[in-house]
């Protein structure tokens, strides 16, 4: 699908972002694992969400849609889990992937994971390597990198596993698949990754204990159905924060936006730049702090970003990358090479992009020198199949001069399919 954008003078409005992808997976997974019904409220019902849905349907659990975002999971218990007569297609999503191995690792039987394009080429290994040291056998191409993957789980060891990536997708498989390991499993990263999957799976019952960078579970705990209310997607309200910023007028409300300590570097890299971004009715739901945001347009300046950093905004990289082309002044972007395994190579794909509107963009091996505060010119771009480029071109298109066409923006469907009809809305 080629979508056309014209650039906005203004943006005013209200948006309620849909529900955060990482929560949403999460809140399934483990209502699938608990005792009892677990009933979550503000699931995202985005492509990636559904993906792992339609994996726990094939796993035997009974999962109902029962009204706008509500999903009702009726729990099996760690032990419930029935082999699927079929392979498991997690679509276009890492999270589901990743975290599902850390699951079947745990099951004594046999399953197969797949994926689509994107999913094929993107680096397994990290997950599957500290699995196979716990015990499970896992194979695929490239010893075990690359899917499909097939598993035969079941009699876990617990290890303590120092990760080479901060990456919660790793650090979620490895405590999952501890939940099947008589005893206590670790995980040690660089850097602290988001922590959802640990706040989680203590309010389902889990022992669970972080110090530091460290987090350790304990085996064959008893996980009881809970209620989940989901937060917005900080990620998703991240488009709309860069795009209220860049236009000259306006005003924009982001509602219930989850505002996780490990997820919020968008906010405070922004405000470095200058951008006037306002916090009112803070509060938590389901052990997440969440808030409103007001987002005014503001003049900003460029930033030198890396370090420990990256972890917190490693997703919102692409439309960081647009706010730093309408910024005066040269943006670094380091210690991100992780972008270059994403859904797409984000490295890649944005300085290709940015480059169209006539931006002058440096690739580094670890990210991105952009040089902005020029104007920008309208170009015809494309999303690379990748959710995240697909939005985040259209926020930089809506500062550029004349319109712009983005190929392949469904794939924001991936984890916002109302972006673009939300996006419309706020137009004069
Ligand atoms: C996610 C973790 C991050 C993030 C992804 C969602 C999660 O990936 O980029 O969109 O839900 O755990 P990594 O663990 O690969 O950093």
């Amino acid at each position: 699908m080629e979508l056309t954008i014209n650039p906005a003078e203004s943006l005013r409005g209200k948006v309620a972002v849909p529900g955060d992808k990482s929560v949403s997976h999460r809140a399934v997974m483990f209502g699938a694992l608990a005792e009892g019904i677990t009933e979550i409220e503000g699931f995202l019902a985005g492509e990636d969400c559904l993906s792992t849905v339609s994996c726990l349907r094939k796993l035997g659990v009974r999962i109902d849609e029962t009204g706008e975002g509500r999903l009702q999971v009726h729990g099996k218990g760690l032990h419930g889990l029935e082999e699927p007569g079929e392979a498991l297609d997690v679509g276009n999503s890492g999270t589901t992937i990743r975290l599902m191995l850390g699951i079947l690792a745990g099951q004594g039987f046999f399953s197969v994971l797949t994926g689509d394009q994107s999913i094929r080429r993107r680096p397994m290994a990290r997950v599957t390597l500290p699995l196979a040291k716990m015990g499970a056998q896992i194979l695929g191409r490239q010893e075990g990198n690359l899917a499909p993957l097939a598993v035969r789980g079941g009699n876990l060891q617990p290890i303590a596993y120092e990760s080479p990536v901060a990456s919660a997708q790793v650090k979620s498989a490895v405590l999952l698949a501890g939940l099947y390991a008589k005893g206590v499993t670790e995980v040690n990263e660089p850097y602290v990754s988001r922590d959802h999957t640990e706040r989680m799976l203590r309010a389902f019952g889990a022992k669970v204990e972080r110090a530091g960078t460290r987090v350790a579970v304990e085996g064959f705990p008893l996980l009881k159905a809970q209620r989940v209310k989901v937060p917005g997607d900080i990620s998703s309200a991240a488009f709309f924060l860069v795009a209220g910023s860049i236009v000259r007028d306006g005003e924009i409300r982001l509602t219930n936006v989850g505002l996780n300590p490990t997820r919020d570097g968008i906010l405070t890299v922004l405000a470095e730049m200058g951008a006037s971004i306002s916090r009112e009715n803070l509060t938590e739901v389901s052990g997440e702090p969440v808030g409103d945001l007001i987002v005014r347009p503001a003049g900003l300046t460029g930033v030198k970003i890396g370090g420990s950093m990256i972890p917190r905004l490693i997703d919102e990289i692409p439309v960081l990358a647009v706010a730093a082309a309408y910024a005066r002044g040269v943006t670094e972007i380091r210690d991100a090479a992780e972008l270059k395994v994403k859904e797409s190579n984000r490295i890649a794909a944005v300085a290709r992009e940015l480059v169209k509107l006539g931006v002058r963009v440096e690739e580094l091996p670890d990210g991105l020198r952009i040089w902005g505060g020029k104007p920008l010119r309208g170009a015809d771009m494309e999303s690379s199949g990748d959710h995240r480029m697909a939005m985040a071109m259209a926020v930089a298109a809506l500062g550029a001069q004349g319109t712009s066409r983005i190929r392949g923006a469904e794939a924001a469907a991936v984890s916002f399919p109302d972006f673009f009809a939300a996006l419309r809305r706020l137009y004069p």
